[in-house]
């Protein structure tokens, strides 16, 4: 075969930003104890299939808390992300924002709050706009996540929120007797009890909203 009949989908897989500690800081329980320099690295552009981003997470801890991603809204028009577990053991932490009666988003307050723990092949396929996410590393080896985000060049998703409430409305640590554990940040009013659901239950959730949003 001629080397030019051969097609080929070039992909070319690249860095796309790291997180340092300096600015997880801004989100940690307790930023003063230190931690690993680099939090998390995102590389895009990883495939011609559906997954685009690659987010590979260090272990270790920060304090008692574990590394995590920073936590985001999203902003675009896309209604759904999906995220999997690829390698590792790993928490996804989704809270979903809070309205009042009149319709207005209030920033320090959710409605609900989902533990996902997750093991690889496990995916989240539905993961609605109005949920902010954050993954957390729980195990003692780097903990590797595909996304299907896509960037339009505009800004598509906002950290704002996040850092100014010092994190999402929980921290995951680990606790004196070495168990994953969790922790309120007492920057938000009123947080609900977290609910833990497998990864299946939370599609079983988000997908039915789905449906209904195409009817
Ligand atoms: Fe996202």
């Amino acid at each position: 075969m001629e080397v030019n009949s051969i097609k080929m989908y070039h992909v070319f897989m690249k860095l796309k930003s790291k997180r340092a500690f300096a600015e997880l800081a801004e989100v940690l329980k307790n930023p003063e104890e230190g931690g690993p320099e680099i939090a998390y690295w995102v590389f895009e552009d990883i495939s011609s299939s559906k997954w685009k981003n690659l987010t590979l997470i260090t272990p270790g801890r920060y304090g008692d808390e574990y590394p995590k991603t920073y936590g985001h809204y999203h902003t675009s028009e896309q209604m759904f992300e999906s995220s999997k577990l690829i390698s590792g053991e790993g928490i996804f932490l989704l809270q979903k924002k809070f309205y009042d009666r009149n319709g207005n988003w209030i920033q320090n307050r959710v409605e609900s709050v989902y533990f996902i723990q997750a093991m690889p092949g496990d995916e989240m396929v539905y993961i609605p706009r109005e949920f902010a996410h954050s993954w957390s590393n729980v195990g003692n080896l780097p903990l590797i996540t595909y996304d299907d985000w896509i960037e339009t060049g505009q800004p598509t998703h906002t950290y704002a929120e996040i850092r100014n409430l010092k994190g999402m409305a929980y921290y995951l640590v680990e606790n004196p007797n070495g168990q994953i554990d969790y922790v309120s940040n007492l920057n938000y009013i009123d947080n609900p009890e977290p609910k833990w659901v497998t990864p299946e239950e939370f599609n079983y959730l988000t997908q039915n909203k789905y449906h209904e949003k195409k009817q």
